[in-house]
């Protein structure tokens, strides 16, 4: 299965070390998955502009600081850049993002749901815009946005940074991305709990020496160990996730 990723956005280079490094890089580039091949393709939102400056922004009706871009602009981007060039008979072969303060807040529970069933499914493909300035005029985000999401309750200069952030915790949930070797089921927030420590080489290490358990190789010891490690390390580090436990 071919999955497209459209990304709508000022500044497509910002993604190139993305796409180059790691794992996230190597499943957006299609060469991590013979069953699912992603494609990750970019509009910039400033070739859509239709003035001779090619400006996508204009200032806010009603007055107040900065500049929003503008509905006409992205509605362009979306439907020539997206909808006509990736062949598509309507925008509702789309699923349509945009990385925004107001979104749901992201956290594992949403970047695992949104791996299997967007990401991973081949209803639709997927449109992510990034925002800048002051943000995007309303209509065209009522109108043609179908989900919002936030990476925290703070304000980015950009919707850029979100959107590789929210892609690179998604895509370790698709099937066949990570392998069997690397499941993300191990990893913090998995089972509301932080990961147990981790140790490799050297065995001593400015005398501070492996814990004892993990060498004497007795699988099921190990495990119970590394459960009252990983209760050990939420209470100490993410005490608010075992509020509701
Ligand atoms: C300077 S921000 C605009 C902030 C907007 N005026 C507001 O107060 O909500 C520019 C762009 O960055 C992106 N952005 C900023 N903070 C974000 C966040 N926490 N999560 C996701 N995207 C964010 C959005 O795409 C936004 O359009």
């Amino acid at each position: 299965m071919i999955k497209r990723i459209w990304i709508l956005t000022l500044f497509p280079e910002m993604f190139k070390p993305f796409l180059e490094c790691g794992i996230a890089g190597q499943a957006f580039r299609g060469e991590r998955s013979d069953s699912i091949k992603f494609e990750m393709l970019f509009v910039n939102i400033r070739d859509y502009s239709q003035n001779k400056y090619k400006s996508v922004d204009d200032s806010p009706f009603g007055g107040g600081p900065g500049m929003v871009m503008r509905a006409d602009v992205l509605k362009e981007a979306l439907v020539k850049g997206v909808q006509e060039a990736g062949g598509y008979d309507s925008l509702d072969n789309l699923h349509v993002i945009y990385a925004a303060p107001r979104g749901k807040v992201w956290n594992n529970k949403i970047a695992r749901e949104f791996g299997i069933n967007i990401l991973g499914s081949n209803e639709q493909d997927v449109v992510l815009i990034a925002g800048r300035y002051e943000g995007i005029d309303e209509r065209f985000l009522s109108k043609y946005v179908d989900d919002f999401f936030s990476i925290g309750d703070y304000v980015l200069t950009g919707g850029e940074i979100a959107i590789m952030a929210m892609l690179d915790s998604a895509v370790r949930f698709v099937p066949g991305i990570l392998g069997n070797k690397l499941s993300a089921a191990d990893d913090s927030f998995e089972d509301g709990l932080i990961e147990s420590p981790q140790y490799t080489k050297p065995r001593d290490f400015e005398g501070m020496e492996v814990p004892q358990i993990l060498l004497d190789g007795h699988h099921k010891k190990i495990q119970e160990w590394q459960h009252q490690q990983k209760l050990m390390m939420t209470q100490k580090w993410r005490p608010d996730l075992l509020i509701f436990k």
